[in-house]
């Protein structure tokens, strides 16, 4: 079992290290004993995360980068490569949405702010594809390697109000089928790329839209919670086991999937 699903010594480059959904990610990881390199675009986070999985008796390394700039993400894979010598796992975990690209109730199309816009379609797309290029290359030399990236419901139906990062998330899904065949094909039955697309998990950047400020349910969750057969919210811990998966050898016949961690969401009509 444990060979089946067992990450130990292995090397993950984990994007967006620093944030909620990266920090989690490699905390798991560190404890299945996966050597973990996190990246992050601002050094405290990055330092601070550093130090927790250390504590945690983890090894880890962290390098600032920006999943944004060719450049700098070559020089994170030299570094990473330095340090190992070898790098299996990529986990695309950088991205987000921002208020200035989310519409308020009333507020027209036409208003929607451009530049932010512009930066959620593009950290969430780019922000994936650049290192996929980036450390691809290296699993391209190895002949192996696992990439996860990470969808959303919001790539199999827009969410309302949501368009930029809806649409950003349908090409990772997109993106993900596509490279999975190009490495498959190019490169061989070792190099996986695969994608989770988690339901509705409260963050930092939903949480005004979904709790209130006593911590009720805004009109917008009701509607999530109707919508998802388990009527709950999934905690972050429950996407681990399912990007676990796919960078095991349980998953070395599985690539170009994008896998629900939902709740139910997604496979629910309403009715
Ligand atoms: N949290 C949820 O409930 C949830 C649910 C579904 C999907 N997701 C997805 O999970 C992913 C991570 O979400 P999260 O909640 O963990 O977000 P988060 O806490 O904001 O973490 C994202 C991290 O990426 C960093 N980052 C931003 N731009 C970067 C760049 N150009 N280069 C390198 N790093 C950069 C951020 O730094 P700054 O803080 O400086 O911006 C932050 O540390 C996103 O794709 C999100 O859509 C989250």
């Amino acid at each position: 079992m444990n060979r089946l699903f067992g990450i130990s010594g292995k090397v993950a480059v984990i994007t967006g290290a620093g944030g909620v959904l990266g920090g989690n990610i490699a905390r798991h990881f560190v404890m299945q004993g996966v050597r973990v390199a996190a990246l992050d675009i601002r050094q405290e986070p990055l330092d601070a995360r550093v130090a927790e999985l250390q504590a945690m008796g983890g090894e880890a390394i962290g390098i600032v980068g920006n999943v944004l700039e060719m450049e700098s993400l070559r020089q994170v894979a030299d570094k990473v490569m330095a340090r190992w010598g070898q790098i299996d796992i990529l986990l695309n975990i950088a991205g987000g949405n921002l208020p200035g690209a989310t519409l308020g109730e009333e507020q027209p199309f036409h208003e929607l702010k451009i530049e932010d816009w512009e930066k959620v379609t593009n950290l969430n797309l780019n922000g994936t594809v650049y290192p996929c290029m980036a450390f691809g290359k290296i699993m391209a030399g190895q002949r192996n390697g696992a990439i996860v990236n990470v969808s959303s419901m919001a790539a199999y139906a827009a969410l309302t109000r949501v368009p930029g990062y809806s649409v950003a998330k349908a090409g990772i899904s997109n993106f993900t089928q596509w490279l999975a065949v190009e490495m498959a094909l190019k490169y061989g039955d070792g190099i996986r790329v695969n994608a989770i697309a988690p339901g509705f998990f409260i963050g930092d950047q939903n949480r005004s839209v979904l709790l209130n400020p006593d911590g009720s349910l805004t009109g917008r969750s009701l509607k999530v919670i109707a919508k998802t057969p388990m009527k709950r919210f999934g905690d972050i811990s429950e996407l681990n086991g399912a990007v676990q998966f796919l960078c095991s050898e349980a998953a070395r016949f599985v690539t170009g999937i994008i896998l629900p961690v939902d709740g139910g969401f997604s496979a629910y009509s309403g009715v």
